[in-house]
């Protein structure tokens, strides 16, 4: 990395509009914190209300950006291994979005995991762009869906080879990642460029101790959360890309119609200067966050009933690796469920899980961690061992993943339906959903919009509700009635 890496041109220019002390008659309209109530004020204090400022010309505009934002994104470029990076100040989501919108044209194919994220499927409907699905592989005793192979998508290139597009998750939510370099030459082979969520994935650009980083692999376009695991403010995310098969000024054109005019330059700045830290820092501060992460996983491996997975122990490892910052605890040997064991951590020890599901929690290792919030945690794990390794409860029965089902059209044209009502969940057999239903675990949609309801995905559904699986995407939260075409 070039000694650039040192600087933060938009950051370094919002510190000098403020030293210059300017009389702001622009928004917003606190004028540096002092319209702002002073309770908030006080407890957020007044430097980010000083640099809480708007797209005035000495700031460049993130729209089009010609001086500081450009550098900025320059340097996040080189830091990222991309041709071209954007800032989202709208999240990740945003950031998919745009990926999908930029490359797809309505009526395209796109070759896409069904666990996708719920931007994805938006991305779907606001593109009408018609999904060709690959059913992820769903880990017998985790119970939880993997990622792609690449035989799968050699397969799914084989039957759909006009598909537009690969989209890849990389790694998955529980930080499971594919053979990705190996996919991307399969699908460039067909010149389709491959388009990867790397929500989870952030850290990967700095330390070889992780999967490769979707840049590294190949990958033409990547939406990657700085927020989420690198440590900048939420909300705060970047889309990377190269030139080689994209059209980066058609992305910018994308990306400005799905963002607000209304940028946040605190998001940017923290955008900015997080770059610089794992540019600088990166490696070293991931190396210490693996060496945490190893050693939680082998003192939650000695706890009775607890099992924290890596390579080794998850099925089809030699297809997947994982990445070790994420620690995946099954609860397999104990006598509470993963949603009991978050609130139990909550309410006894103060720990808050990122996730939990039937049979899992997830807890995060970060670049933030230290050997006492490890510490902490393990001690809260050896209390919920004691207090529910003993009860010989009867654990509830593994559920069956129904196949795929029959897409009859596609999910923008059956969201926008004229004939759509709700209808008692058990008399919707042979009908077309109109929504997504997605129960946790495994996190993969069970129905889209568009698809053919049958008696294995009703089956599915009644016995997910029966074993309290929260529901999502639904507007009727508790599924007695469902959306459908008639
Ligand atoms: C796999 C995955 N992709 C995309 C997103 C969207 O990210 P954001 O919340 O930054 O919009 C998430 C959010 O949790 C996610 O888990």
């Amino acid at each position: 990395m070039s000694n650039k890496q040192l600087e933060t041109p938009l950051f370094s220019k919002l510190i000098e509009h403020t030293q210059k002390k300017p009389f702001p008659f622009h928004i917003p309209g606190h004028k540096q914190g002092n319209g702002v109530d002073p309770e908030f004020h006080q407890f957020i204090g007044k430097n980010a209300f000083l640099i809480d400022l708007i797209n005035i010309a000495p700031l460049d505009n993130l729209h089009n950006p010609k001086q500081a934002i450009k550098q900025a994104l320059e340097l996040a470029a080189e830091a990222f291994h991309a041709d071209h990076t954007f800032f989202s100040v709208q999240g990740t989501s945003c950031a998919i979005h745009s990926m999908i919108l930029s490359v797809c044209s309505p009526g395209d194919k796109i070759i896409v995991p069904r666990n996708i994220h719920q931007s994805v499927l938006s991305a779907l409907i606001l593109a009408d762009v018609v999904p060709i699905f690959i059913q992820p592989e769903i880990d017998e005793k985790l119970f939880i869906a993997h990622n792609v192979t690449p035989e799968q998508v050699k397969k799914a290139i084989k039957a759909h080879p006009d598909s537009k597009a690969l989209f890849m998750i990389h790694p998955t939510y529980y930080g499971v990642a594919s053979q990705l370099e190996e996919i991307v030459e399969i699908a460039h082979q067909h010149e389709i460029p491959v388009l990867v969520d790397e929500a989870h994935g952030v850290l990967q650009s700095f330390h070889e101790g992780l999967p490769i980083s979707a840049m590294e692999a190949g990958a033409d376009m990547a939406a990657t959360s700085v927020h989420k695991l690198g440590g900048s403010l939420t909300q705060s995310s970047i889309l990377n890309m190269k030139k080689e098969r994209i059209n980066p000024r058609h992305v910018q054109m994308v990306m400005n119609m799905l963002t607000t005019t209304s940028t946040s330059y605190l998001l940017i700045a923290s955008l900015d200067t997080q770059r610089r830290y794992l540019a600088l820092h990166g490696h070293r501060l991931i190396d210490q966050t693996l060496r945490l992460a190893a050693k939680a996983r082998a003192q939650i491996n000695q706890i009775p009933g607890l099992l924290c997975p890596e390579n080794e122990l998850l099925s089809h490892h030699s297809v997947y690796e994982i990445d070790r910052t994420k620690l995946i605890i099954h609860l397999g040997q104990l006598n509470i469920s993963g949603y009991e064991a978050e609130t139990w951590l909550r309410e006894n020890h103060q720990i808050e899980v990122e996730l939990s599901d039937l049979y899992n929690i997830l807890c995060l290792i970060t670049i933030g961690d230290t050997e006492e919030t490890i510490q902490q945690l393990i001690a809260a794990l050896q209390d919920l061992s004691a207090n529910f390794g003993q009860r010989k409860a009867k654990k509830s029965k593994r559920i069956h993943f129904p196949h795929l089902p029959e897409l009859i059209m596609p999910p923008r044209e059956a969201f926008y339906h004229k004939k759509i009502s709700s209808i008692p969940l058990e008399e919707s057999i042979n009908c077309v959903c109109a929504e997504m239903i997605t129960f946790y675990p495994p996190g993969i949609p069970i129905l889209l919009p568009g698809e053919r309801i049958s008696q294995s995905h009703l089956d599915y559904i009644q016995e997910s509700l029966a074993a309290n699986l929260p529901v999502q995407g639904t507007m009727d939260s508790t599924l007695q009635y469902i959306r459908v075409i008639h």
